[in-house]
């Protein structure tokens, strides 16, 4: 059956890694997370003092930095040069700081060309937030996913708690707002729908839903493009 490449972009905490994720499972295709590549960066730059406006600094940063998926127990996990930062990428210190690192063009360059290479064979679901914009404008098929602005937070407190982190929902409520505004307003690659992209409000959906209908337009594209 012909691969394609799956773009799936949209809003913080609205489901898309779970969607893209399940999809890759599914089309036997490879998940790529790519907020994953930018918390892992801005865990090496929190680790090493990286100083932020000075673009030396940052570009160092980059050459040492390399960013790897392997899945533990079935679960897709990020490495950091061979570490597993899983568990620290995904707490409250890189999520306040990630959407300032990820609206630094030197640190977007070096992650899409990283991207790009993993879409070469096709076959490949990437979620993100210029995933359809930028990083694969061709791909075949483009979700752009959203949910309403409570239904986010409580999936992210209920994220949270599965990883047994206790952060409370004011915090959340003003990290999400932070990261929606720095991402959708940000010069380079700002977060928007991609014009030929697909669109889902899955506020009131749920997951197996969901997937159904994702499933149903990958199979209508790769039927299309015989
Ligand atoms: O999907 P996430 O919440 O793990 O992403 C973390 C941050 O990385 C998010 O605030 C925006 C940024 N990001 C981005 O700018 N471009 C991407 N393709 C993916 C994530």
């Amino acid at each position: 059956m012909k691969k394609i490449i799956i773009a799936i972009d949209g809003y913080s905490s609205c489901g898309k890694s779970t969607l893209a994720r399940s999809l890759a499972q599914h089309f036997n295709y490879a998940f790529i997370d790519s907020g994953a590549m930018y918390r892992a960066c801005t865990l090496y730059f929190l680790e090493h003092q990286v100083n932020l406006q000075l673009e030396s600094d940052i570009e160092n940063a980059l050459e040492n930095i390399h960013i790897t998926f392997n899945r533990i127990d079935g679960v897709n996990t990020t490495f950091l040069n061979g570490k597993n930062v899983e568990g620290e990428i995904r707490g409250i210190a890189v999520s306040n700081k990630v959407s300032e690192v990820a609206a630094i063009s030197t640190v977007r360059r070096s992650m899409v060309k990283i991207q790009r290479k993993a879409g070469l064979d096709k076959g490949v679901v990437m979620d993100g937030r210029d995933i359809g914009t930028v990083v694969f404008p061709d791909a075949e098929l483009k979700i752009f996913l959203t949910a309403n602005f409570g239904e986010r937070v409580k999936r992210r407190v209920l994220q949270l708690q599965k990883q047994g982190k206790s952060i409370s929902q004011n915090e959340i409520e003003q990290n999400l707002k932070h990261r929606d505004h720095i991402d959708s307003t940000r010069k380079d690659s700002p977060l928007k729908q991609a014009h030929d992209a697909v669109l889902i409000d899955n506020t009131n959906l749920r997951e197996n839903e969901q997937l159904a209908m994702a499933i149903a337009l990958i199979e209508e594209r790769i039927k299309n493009i015989g």
